[in-house]
Order: C-alpha cells, then structure tokens, then sequence
C-alpha cells in the first residue's frame, strides 16, 4: 500500500514537472539552467542549497525554503534520490568487503532508521507537510509512524542484506521513542530487515538530549559491550558524529529535516 501511494506520487510528481520543464524551456531557451530539471528559483539556488544541507555547511535549519519545495519532491520523488542512495549503498559495501569480520560476532554496522532504512516520504509528500517546507508537526509525525506502514529506503535494504551476509551484525539506533517499538519491529519485518542484534530507540531518560548526545552514548554503550562499530549509516549528521562513530560513516541523502 504504501508503495502503491508512493509511486502514484513519484509519476504524479514527474509528469507534473516534465510537463513544466517544456513551458520553462521553451521560453528561457538560451538560459542556462539551474535547479532540478532546470527549475528555476528567486532567491535560491536549489541545488546549492541541497549540497550545502548534504554537506552539514547548513546547520540548524528549520524549514525547506518554500521556494525549494518543488525542488525537494521533484528529487525525493524522482530518480536523482533512488541513484543517490543507491551509490551510497554501492560505496558502503565495497568497504565492508574489504574488512573480515571476527569470529566473535562483535564486528557491527549501525543503522539509522529514519529515511535510512525506513523511508517516510509517503507522510512527507503530503499537502500538509510539503516535504519539509511546513513546520513539523510531532502529533502527525507520530500518528504515522504508528500506522507502521513506512516503506524501505531505497538500496539501504540491500546495504543492509550486503553486510549480513558478508558476517556482521546489524543494530539499529533511532531516535524513534521506545514506546514504538512494536510498530517499528513490525514495519521493519515487512520491508525485508531481519535478524538484527539490537534495536535501540530512545527512551524516556533520554527525552531531553540530543541526537548527536544519545546516539554517541549508546553507541559508547556498544563499545563498552564489545562491540566494534566498522560501519555507520545515517541521513542525519548528527548520526555520525559525536563519540565512536565507527571506521567508516556513510551519511544519506535528506533534504527534507536537519536534526542536531
Ligand atoms: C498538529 O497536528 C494536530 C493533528 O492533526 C493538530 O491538531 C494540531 O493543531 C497541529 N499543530 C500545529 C501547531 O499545527
Ligand atoms: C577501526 O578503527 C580502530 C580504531 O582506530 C582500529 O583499531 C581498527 O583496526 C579499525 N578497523 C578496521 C576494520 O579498519
């Protein structure tokens, strides 16, 4: 289902603007173009901006400039978002071939969950969020989130499978709250993630920090365990930064949130 409204939004989405691009073109012609297929902004230039956001020069920012939110679902929608992932996908298990995991079965690649593993673009192509352009709203996010219907992150699912099979253990670690855990567990069996070592979502003691504060924690949690974190996956920088990130962090493309 949640597939189904996903790709009736991406076609929705692309025709759309296929069909813009022409009017655009035909009368700018001769100038050059900017944006995603050569949409053009006052004020921003979209595509600066999206780098800037991937590259954490942008931090901090609370909204998708509403100037780029055409821009923003025309990529999450399109193909640009699918091959991004993919090749970040393709990055992270050409290194994780070349490590050999232990015998020990300590050898872990963490994973995010939100827009890393589990996509929530349906909730975010919606007209009341915009991708990222209306402020976020925590009892909608929530009522969505316990739907459990939230699709797999394009290529990540692969990512994920690649590094099982090639011998390490998986853990998630999410700033999801604990009291979701059944859905989250559900909605991840459906989309294809199994077998992991541990599921970690942030409980009530852990309401007034930051990401990059309890995920470094529990991460160091990890270590103290044993544990040795070789790879590191995550749409957020404040996945991958902070205490024991890990040999190798692989960050995901999100245009649509920043969260420190
Ligand atoms: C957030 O969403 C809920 C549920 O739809 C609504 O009742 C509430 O007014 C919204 N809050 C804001 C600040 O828009
Ligand atoms: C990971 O980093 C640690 C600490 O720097 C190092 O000892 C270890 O050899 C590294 N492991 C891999 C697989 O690169």
């Amino acid at each position: 289902m949640g597939l189904q409204i996903f790709l009736f939004l991406a076609t929705l989405l692309f025709f759309s603007h296929a069909q813009s691009d022409v009017v655009v073109s035909s009368i700018l012609q001769l100038r050059p173009r900017s944006g995603a297929g050569g949409h053009r902004v006052h004020g921003v230039n979209c595509l600066s901006w999206r780098l800037a956001v991937e590259t954490n020069n942008l931090q901090g920012w609370k909204l998708v400039p509403m100037s780029c939110e055409t821009y923003v679902g025309n990529y999450m929608l399109g193909m640009q978002y699918r091959l991004d992932c993919e090749a970040v996908a393709d990055a992270a298990i050409e290194y994780a071939k070349t490590v050999k995991p232990a015998a020990d079965g300590k050898d872990v690649w963490v994973f995010d969950i939100d827009e890393t593993t589990l996509s929530n673009l349906p909730y975010y192509a919606r007209s009341d969020v915009l991708f990222g352009a209306i402020a976020y709203n925590d009892t909608r996010f929530n009522e969505w989130v316990a739907e459990g219907k939230a699709p797999a992150v394009p290529g990540i699912r692969r990512l994920y499978l690649a590094v099982q099979s090639l011998g390490f253990a998986t853990v998630f670690l999410s700033g999801t709250a604990e009291k979701f855990t059944d859905i989250r567990t559900s909605n991840l069996h459906e989309t294809g993630y199994y077998n992991w070592k541990k599921l970690i979502l942030k409980g009530d003691d852990q309401q007034g920090k930051t990401a990059v504060q309890y995920k470094s924690q529990k991460r160091t949690e990890l270590v103290n365990e044993g544990y040795r974190i070789v790879g590191n996956v995550g749409d957020q920088w404040s996945d991958l930064i902070g205490a024991n990130v890990g040999n190798r962090t692989f960050k995901v493309p999100d245009p649509m949130y920043y969260i420190a």
